[in-house]
């Protein structure tokens, strides 16, 4: 049985969702499970930090979900541009794995959603792939076989899955949107397990 970690910060759900869908993607691969962690919100005023269980969804992520995942996803709501803090906060705790190696050619997607429909939602996508190179991870993307990519009017690109949600976050995930995520998912879990079956990782 292979592991892809679906890490994601969420706010108002959106990104929350599209989790869901990557992980139906992923799981859509046999013996590929979906394990799906989030980040607890940092505090602007201290370190305080919130209680070790969230209150509901899903886990907050240890630095052993990392360890023990072939793949992951990473998925953050778009902040000014940019993925968002609670999402850095914790990427910035996880030097002792970039120091050890142990994400090294592990594969890893990314994914994102905006209020606007050209509000960021590639420079997103590009802030999580940063870490995710220093940590040695190989990137996979959405290949424009995908014919959604070329046909979407909402989110959709070939560097990973995107949602537009809205002024209000009032849009549904579209039928596209959600394709797109499931084919992210399912190339993550297919090529996760072909390298673990090779042994590279
Ligand atoms: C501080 C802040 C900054 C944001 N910056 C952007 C932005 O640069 N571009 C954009 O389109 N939406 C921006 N948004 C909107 C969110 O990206 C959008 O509502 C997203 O769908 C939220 O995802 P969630 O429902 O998973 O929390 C911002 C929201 C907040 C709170």
């Amino acid at each position: 049985m292979g592991r892809i970690l679906i890490l994601y910060y969420s706010r108002y759900g959106a990104v929350k969702q599209m989790a869901q869908y990557i992980a139906r993607g992923v799981e859509s691969v046999p013996s590929m499970e979906a394990r799906i962690r989030t980040v607890p919100a940092v505090s602007p005023v201290s370190e305080a930090s919130e209680s070790s269980i969230p209150d509901s969804g899903a886990p907050y992520v240890t630095l052993d979900d990392l360890k023990e995942c072939d793949g992951l996803a990473l998925g953050s709501p778009t902040r000014f541009g940019n993925m968002a803090a609670p999402l850095k906060y914790f990427l910035d705790t996880t030097s002792s794995l970039w120091l050890s190696g142990e994400l090294v050619d592990k594969p890893a997607a990314v994914f994102s959603s905006t209020a606007s429909l050209h509000g960021g939602q590639e420079t997103t996508l590009l802030s999580m792939m940063l870490p995710l190179m220093h940590l040695g991870c190989i990137l996979v993307g959405i290949p424009y076989t995908e014919s959604d990519l070329n046909t979407t009017s909402t989110g959709g690109t070939p560097y990973g899955a995107t949602h537009f949600a809205g002024e209000n976050g009032q849009n549904a995930i579209s039928e596209e949107e959600k394709r797109l995520c499931f084919s992210l998912g399912k190339r993550l879990g297919e090529i996760a397990f072909q390298l673990k079956k090779t042994n590279l990782k």
